[in-house]
């Protein structure tokens, strides 16, 4: 799968001020694949994402998309390279409509990654579709986080950083929510998913890495981590 990687990192290691929190992380994620990044509270998974998305002063390691380095760049380089992110806190801009926030994320089709347009996220995201002329800062927490992830999508990334989409969100919003992304995955897209929740990343991911204490404890395919109540119940709440 080395080749076909589009997004690669290596020998990750994060710091807050003195405190170390990531020790040698490494993952890849192949095209199309939705690979999920999974732990408990406070395992790193956000300062995971962060790290790839160059939002953190200090960090060491490689990190790659399609091959180009990404390490020097700043945060915005990153996004303009074709690296979609999703934050855990939902960032949609609460005084524009949801048309204009998608307007926002526009950015140029990029050979190789699905090409998405506004009526085509409103055909997967079909309660923004009613809302369109809303404001942002009159949508419910769940409308807001598809919001977010469908302005990313308009910059027709490479890849996306999915920071736990379902925190937060009500049962039949986290169902909904599941459905939308395994649509994007049949549309090509590839994702990096964290999550604490097994349950929503079980039928959506293809493959897992576990995370505790800054460490990826254990790789597998979605499959084998289901099989094995061991490694469940050493890393993850269930
Ligand atoms: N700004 C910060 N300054 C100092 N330490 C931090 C900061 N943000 C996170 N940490 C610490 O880094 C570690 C990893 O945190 P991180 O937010 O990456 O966890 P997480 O897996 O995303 O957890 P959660 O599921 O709660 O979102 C934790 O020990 C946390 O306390
Ligand atoms: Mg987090």
């Amino acid at each position: 799968m080395t080749d076909a990687s589009v997004l690669k990192v290596e020998g990750l290691n994060a710091f807050y001020g003195r405190a170390h929190i990531l020790f040698d992380v490494a993952l890849e994620v192949g095209k199309g694949e939705v690979v999920a990044l999974l732990g408990r509270n406070g395992a790193g998974k956000s300062t995971t994402l962060k790290s790839i998305m160059g939002l953190l002063a200090e960090v060491r390691g490689t990190r790659s998309l399609d091959g180009q380095n990404l390490a020097r760049l700043p945060s915005f380089r990153i996004a303009q390279s074709g690296l979609g992110y999703v934050p855990e806190e939902r960032r949609i801009f609460t005084g524009l409509t949801v048309m204009e926030n998608l307007e926002v994320g526009r950015q140029p089709p990029r050979q190789g990654a699905p090409e998405w347009t506004p009526e085509k996220l409103f055909a997967l995201f079909p309660n923004l579709a009613e809302m369109r002329d809303r404001p942002g800062g009159r949508m419910s927490g769940g409308e807001q986080q598809m919001l977010t992830i469908a302005r990313t999508l308009m910059g027709n990334p490479r890849a996306i950083l999915l920071d736990e989409p379902s925190e937060g969100l009500a049962p039949v919003i986290v169902e909904q929510m599941a459905r939308t992304i395994a649509e994007l995955k049949r549309e090509g897209l590839t994702v990096l998913l964290s999550e604490q929740n097994l349950y929503f990343a079980k039928e959506l991911s293809d493959r897992a890495y576990v995370i505790e204490g800054g460490r990826i404890r254990y790789q597998c395919t979605m499959a084998e981590l289901m099989a094995d109540d061991a490694v469940r119940h050493a890393y993850l709440t269930i």
